[in-house]
Order: C-alpha cells, then structure tokens, then sequence
C-alpha cells in the first residue's frame, strides 16, 4: 500500500503543539530548522500533537501538510518521558545526568516507534523520500524499510551521537543499531558523531566499512555530518521590522541602559544554566560589575516538566536566581531577571538585538540554535557571544569567545573579556560568524542532505 506524499518528515512531535489557547509552535531547535524546509518542499510531516490521547485527523497549517500520530497518557510516560528523555537523551549527552534503563519504557519505544513506521508507510507515495528526525525515532527507518522497501530513508539525528564507550551502557544497544541502520543514509551533525556511529558498527554489529561507508545487509548505509543552521531570511525579516527594532529599544529603556547579558534555553541540564548564573554572580562578589551596570535576562522555555530531572533542575536555578539576587540586587535593581516562559519569534529578535553579550554554555548540545539565531540578528556587527566548546555551533563560530562551562573562573574571565571587547574586535568577530552562517543556512543544509540522499549509491 502506498500513499500520495512524494516528500515525508517523520518527527516525534509536529510543528505546532496545542497550548492553552489553542494551536503554537512547538519547543526545540528540531522544528525551529525543519519547519521551514517543509513550507519550502510540498510534504507531510508526520508526528505527535503534544497531547495525550488525542485523536486527530491529518490538517494543514502555515503551508505545511500535518499527519498526527497519536501517543496515550502511557506512551508518553514510557516512551517520551521515559525511554526518549530519561534514556537516551542524558546518554547521548555525555551522562550528564543519570540515564534510566527500564524495560517498560524499552518497550514502550519498540511499540511508539513502530505507529511512526506504519504511519510513514501509509503516507509515502512509491520510491518517496522519507526523511526521520532525531533519537525518539531510531527504529523507524528498519521497521519502515520493512514495510515498504521502495522509499529511499535517511536519518537525521539533531543531539550528539556518544562515544562507543557511552553508548555501551544501553542495554538495546544493538537493536537501536540495527534501526539506524535501516536508512540509507544516516546524518549527524558533527563529524566526530559520525565517525562514534561507524566505529560502533564495526565493533557492535561486526559491519565492513569504507571510510564513512558502512555495509550492512547487502546495502550501503552512509554515515555523514550535516551541520544544521537557522533560517536566516526569516531572522533578517524581524530585524528589518520597526515593531521589532522599537521594542529592543524599549527593553534597553526598561533595563535603565544596563549592559545586558541574555541566556535563552529550554530549561534543560544539559544547557548550563546554574554554571552561567553562578559565574555571573561572582562578578558582582570580587566586585567586577555592580547593580544597576550589568543584568542577566535568563528565558527559559519550560521543557519536558513531568521528567524528574527537569523539576530538580527547575528547583535549583529558581533557588539560584533567588539567592544571587538576594545576595548581590538592589531595590530596583536585581541582577537577574528570569523568565519561565516561550515567546514569539518577533520577541526573540528584540532580545537578540538588545543584548550586549549572548551566554550559551552548553555542557553537551548537539548543535545550538540560539548562537546561531543570535549571530544572524546581528547586522549591525554589535554584541559578543560567549560559546561553551561543548555546542557543535563551537565548530563552525571559531571567533566567538570560546569557553569550558565546567571552568567557572573561565566563565568569569570570558564573560568579562566579552563584556570589554572594543567595538573593532567585536565586529571583527561578528562579521567572520556572520558569513559563516549567512553563507551554511537551513535551506543549504537541508539541500546538501537531500541530495545526499538522493544520490545513487549501488554497492560498489
Ligand atoms: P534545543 O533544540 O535543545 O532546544 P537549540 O538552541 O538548538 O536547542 O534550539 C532552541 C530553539 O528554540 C531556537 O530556535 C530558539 O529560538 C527557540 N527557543 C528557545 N527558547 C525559547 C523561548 N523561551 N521562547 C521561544 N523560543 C525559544
Ligand atoms: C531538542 C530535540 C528535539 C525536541 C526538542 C524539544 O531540540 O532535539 O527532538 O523536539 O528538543 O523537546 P520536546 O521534548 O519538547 O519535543
């Protein structure tokens, strides 16, 4: 059986997820860079609304065609919070907090995993391209491949892809292997990350290989790094906008003219928040900055809030941003303004333009999407980015001020060098950023990656 899409996305989550009042974009860097590829290519994209037990029908919204996967309150308890983001998630970023291994949840994903392949086979049209994103889906291109043989499969995984060492732990090991390996073509977003995934073929399923050629199946299963970026042509249009220029003015306005520091994360241990916050707060303890002169805005989109580990983390930087302010503030003057709360893209803009110096430290972070963000808004050469050497952007924007999250005199010594750059080494920096990501957008990464994809590849 096949359907009538030339070009499917296979997604754990859809672009827009039912908030409050009604339909919103969904968190995470994920759909920030797929959602425009998809208005750009007709397609479906096949994935969750966010909600339990919600049954809907396939809908369009903003020029993009939605097929909803439904998950009950248990599939997204044992296979979301669960095997995704209590499993894999903290594995693939360094251990940074305790992975779970539970078989409920292992069986949980196996079940999910297989709605998502049976889904993309009632979806694609014959020989279609299917295109499966990220770590909750690592069994669909082999349950797919399954099913329907003719579709061409590639995979891309958007958080780093761990060291043989790491991955050992998971006691799936193999099967999560073996599933990856039934795409064609499978992309990470650094090199490093794709050579960990062909030296684990070679070690765990005994696979031949030819540099980044892996052969598996009488089939050639490539492994590459596609470095994903952001849309620049939409950040160049919110800049361009009055509306958006005024309210970074007014934010300025509303900060009294202070230098301001920004960090904008889901709220999630990986990004490095309490380091950030607690170097941050030492600068006013040696007396290097003083209220009234500097003050961190920390947005931090709420995330994945029933998984334990998000709570404790949430508890901790409410605490932190407590004790720093009640330390270090003045009446009117506290020194961190933190905002629990996702905003429109238009309001990310104003933030992006307003800030002196952007703070991504990261411990682990595949890419980062917000260095990126931050770096195309900035036309006008201003501001400085602070960049933990743990994001994969670190690879691509050598100029910004590099930093070891864990090095908190580090973080202290960077942010004051950033906060003190004179304005020709700043624009220096900010135009050699800027092209490099001007020049690699998310249209030319998803285009290397399809046509990657659609390259004949016979076994030699
Ligand atoms: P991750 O994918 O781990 O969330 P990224 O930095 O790669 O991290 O991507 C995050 C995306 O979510 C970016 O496009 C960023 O603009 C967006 N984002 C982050 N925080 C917020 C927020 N508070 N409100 C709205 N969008 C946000
Ligand atoms: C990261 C992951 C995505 C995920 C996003 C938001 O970007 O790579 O796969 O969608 O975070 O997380 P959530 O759990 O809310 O989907």
């Amino acid at each position: 059986m096949s359907g009538g899409s030339e070009f499917v996305v296979v997604a754990n989550r859809l672009p827009v997820d039912r908030g409050e009042n009604g339909w919103r974009r969904s968190p995470g860097g994920l759909v920030s860079a797929i959602a425009p590829v998809m208005r750009s290519r007709k397609g479906t994209w096949i994935g969750w609304s966010g909600s339990a037990d919600e049954e809907l029908d396939p809908f369009e919204t903003d020029g993009m065609h939605l097929f909803p996967v439904r998950q009950s309150a248990e599939d997204v308890e044992l296979y979301y919070e669960g095997f995704s983001n209590a499993t894999l998630w903290p594995l693939y970023h360094d251990v940074v907090a305790p992975p779970v291994y539970d078989r409920a949840m292992w069986d949980a994903y196996v079940r999910v995993n297989q709605r998502f392949a049976d889904a993309a086979a009632e979806v694609a049209a014959e020989d279609a391209i299917v295109w499966v994103q990220d770590y909750q889906l690592q069994l669909v291109p082999a349950m797919l491949r399954k099913l329907r043989p003719d579709v061409r499969i590639g995979f891309f995984l958007h958080i780093p892809f761990p060291p043989l060492e790491l991955f050992w732990q998971l006691p799936w090991r193999r099967q999560i292997l073996e599933g990856l390996l039934g795409a064609d073509l499978v992309g990470f977003q650094l090199p490093g990350a794709a050579a960990n995934f062909v030296r684990l073929c070679r070690r765990l399923v005994d696979a031949r290989n030819l540099k980044q050629d892996v052969f598996w199946e009488d089939r050639l299963v490539r492994a590459r790094a596609f470095p994903i970026s952001v849309d620049v042509g939409e950040l160049q249009d919110l800049i361009g906008r009055p509306s958006v220029r005024e309210r970074a003015d007014e934010l300025r306005t509303d900060l009294d003219d202070a230098t301001i520091l920004l960090g904008v994360d889901r709220l999630d241990y990986t990004k490095g928040i309490s380091e950030r916050l607690q170097a941050f707060g030492e600068l006013f303890e040696d007396g290097h900055l003083k209220p009234g002169q500097a003050v961190f805005v920390q947005i931090a989109t709420p995330s994945r809030e029933r998984v334990e580990q998000y709570q404790l983390l949430r508890e901790q930087i409410e605490q932190q941003v407590g004790r720093i302010n009640g330390q270090y503030g003045e009446i009117g003057y506290p020194v961190v303004h933190y905002l629990h709360t996702s905003y429109d893209r238009a309001e990310l803009a104003a933030l992006y333009l307003a800030a002196d110096v952007m703070v991504v430290t990261p411990l682990r972070d595949g890419m980062n999407l917000v260095a990126k963000e931050y770096v195309a808004c900035r036309s006008d050469m201003r501001g400085a980015l602070v960049l933990s050497e743990f994001a994969g952007a670190a690879a691509e924007l050598k100029r910004a001020f590099q930093v070891n999250p864990y090095d908190i005199d580090g973080l202290k010594s960077t942010m004051l060098a950033a906060l003190n750059a004179d304005p020709v080494d700043q624009s220096r920096r900010m135009r050699s950023m800027r092209k490099r990501v001007i020049d690699h957008d998310v249209d030319r990464w998803a285009q290397d990656f399809l046509s990657a994809l659609e390259q004949p590849h016979q076994l030699p």
